[in-house]
């Protein structure tokens, strides 16, 4: 596509046109940064959560799953920092009163020297053809080495300042770096100010009696709260986890890039209760297991890559994330935090309560070290999706929009499409959906021509279409086509589920990991 912002724009569109994805109250213009689901969003975001769920609970003996409530007590926010320490800093352009979050101006600004080493990355490529050793070139190119360099140094002065709160010095930063507002160009900047990003709420019936809340702006404490219950009650041995899907809920002040960035969005959480000491060992085998889950998706290794946290979060003493090659560049997809004792040593602190384990190995109690992996299920959906869209030139000069979901994740398995509308085709084509419809979503479609109905379930991400033809009647055979390809084969109806089975169960998935 021509360039990565028309190609974004074609991604919102096509989740619109598809049934994924809407503005949340379209009629009446929209609400910022939030979104519903559609009829194909919602299976496809249902399919993702389950691949997680699977992959995190079903598949390790040692982590369980739990529903907490989004409502918890205040004194929640207080323990886990979040009152205190959960805020983003922001500077207003003072030309065009526009805002934004200061450390992602500076952000944007290394992304772009990222950008000018893949140009000369990409122009080495060509220029050497396949003697081309892309670790060597970077390890001793002069330009991209002081690219690399200066980059680096940038994220490292903006965490220190972040971490030591000194906002004077981010301002500093972004005036000498000459960010100007990428709006307007103007660089006629404010202070930069801490903003807390939680949503309040109240909860009561009457004024006098209402209890001020926060909605959870992150499903982590519902499982901190929740240690002992669930530790005592499955009589679990450390190192165990505890995991969670569910909304949680952030006042985004910056909140572009469709659902990137939402205010109210979904996550999916893992709290590891280790032995204090051995949280290096397993940050590293989190990250490997993590980065293992997302490959097994097929969505290419070299859209993946690792990211330290230069600044820390106000609970963790390493952290890194897995950042996906979204269509705006490379971004922050998923996070794994070493969180030490902070959040269960708060919380016995304001709750009064014990939050302790008993090792029997080491006869003694600790406060459990934690180890979190926390991925938002929206913004999976949006590398899913971002990944899948392509439009493929075909034989002929034609072209053709396909959405190469991993078929584990499609919201539609199988299309059945009877040739024509007659001749007892459509009954036969109804036939086999009343059978497949126990294991798959089932799709059938009858309108126009059977090519165009190709390209529809291609648009929409369907693996796999079945078409009904006079010869079905002859021999109860059809031909099954398949989405990436376009191969055609003829199979006995009798076989069709076990065809489609083992292209898109979860199972065959799953073992690759
Ligand atoms: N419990 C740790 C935690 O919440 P985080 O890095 O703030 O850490 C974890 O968030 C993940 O949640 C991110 O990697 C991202 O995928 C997702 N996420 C965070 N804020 C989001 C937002 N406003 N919209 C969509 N997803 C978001």
């Amino acid at each position: 596509m021509a360039n990565t912002e028309d190609f974004f724009k074609k991604v919102i569109s096509h989740a619109k046109e598809y049934g994924y994805i809407f503005p949340s109250s379209e009629i009446y213009d929209g609400l910022g940064a939030v979104y519903d689901y559609g009829q194909n969003g919602v299976e496809l975001k249902k399919n993702i959560r389950e691949y997680w769920w699977k992959a995190m609970v079903q598949l390790n003996e040692n982590i369980v799953g739990i529903d907490a409530a989004i409502f918890m007590h205040p004194t929640t926010w207080k323990a886990s920092g979040h009152v205190d320490a959960f805020n983003d800093p922001l500077i207003d352009n003072k030309d065009s009163k526009k805002r934004y979050r200061a450390d992602v101006l500076v952000e944007d600004y290394v992304a772009k020297l990222d950008d000018k080493i893949e140009k000369e990355v990409a122009k080495a490529a060509k220029r050497f053809g396949n003697a081309f050793d892309k670790a060597q070139f970077m390890a001793t190119n002069a330009r991209v080495i002081e690219l690399k360099e200066r980059g680096e140094a940038i994220l490292h002065r903006l965490g220190k300042s972040l971490e030591k709160n000194d906002l004077a010095d981010v301002k500093a930063l972004i005036e000498e770096l000459e960010i100007a507002d990428p709006e307007t160009g103007s660089r006629n900047w404010t202070d930069v100010k801490q903003f807390n990003l939680m949503f309040g709420t109240k909860i009561g019936a009457t004024a006098e009696a209402s209890v001020d809340l926060y909605l959870r702006p992150e499903t982590a404490q519902g499982i901190f709260v929740n240690f002992a219950n669930v530790q005592k009650t499955g009589r679990m041995k450390i190192p165990f986890g505890i995991a969670q899907t569910g909304k949680a809920f952030r006042n985004e002040i910056v909140a572009r890039q469709f659902i990137f960035r939402m205010r109210e969005f979904e996550q999916m959480e893992m709290q590891f209760f280790i032995k204090p000491g051995t949280q290096k060992e397993w940050y590293e085998h989190w990250k490997v297991k993590r980065l293992k889950w997302h490959l097994s998706l097929g969505m290419g290794e070299d859209n993946y890559r690792f990211h330290d946290h230069e600044k820390l979060a106000h609970y963790a003493d390493a952290a890194c994330d897995i950042e996906f090659r979204f269509p705006f560049g490379f971004k922050e997809l998923e996070g794994i935090h070493s969180r030490t004792d902070f959040d269960l040593g708060n919380h016995e602190k304001y709750s009064g309560k014990k939050l302790q384990y008993f090792d029997p190995e080491e006869n003694r109690s600790y406060v459990p070290y934690v180890l979190e992996t926390s991925i938002g299920l929206d913004r999976m959906f949006l590398a899913v999706f971002s990944n899948a869209l392509q439009e493929e030139a075909l034989e002929g000069g034609d072209t053709r929009t396909v959405l190469r979901l991993p078929f584990v994740l499609a919201p539609t398995k199988v299309a059945v499409l009877p040739l024509l509308k007659k001749d007892g085709l459509p009954e036969i084509a109804e036939e086999i959906v009343a059978d497949l419809k126990f294991d798959f979503n089932v799709a059938y479609d009858e309108k126009d021509a059977v090519g165009r109905r190709y390209r529809r379930q291609d648009a929409a991400g369907t693996p796999f279409c079945v078409t009904v033809d006079h010869q079905t009647k002859e021999d109860n055979t059809v031909t099954l086509r398949h989405r990436d390809t376009m191969e055609q084969v003829r199979i006995p109806i009798s076989e069709l589920r076990a065809a489609v089975a083992k292209a898109v169960d979860v199972r065959n998935w799953l073992t690759k990991l």
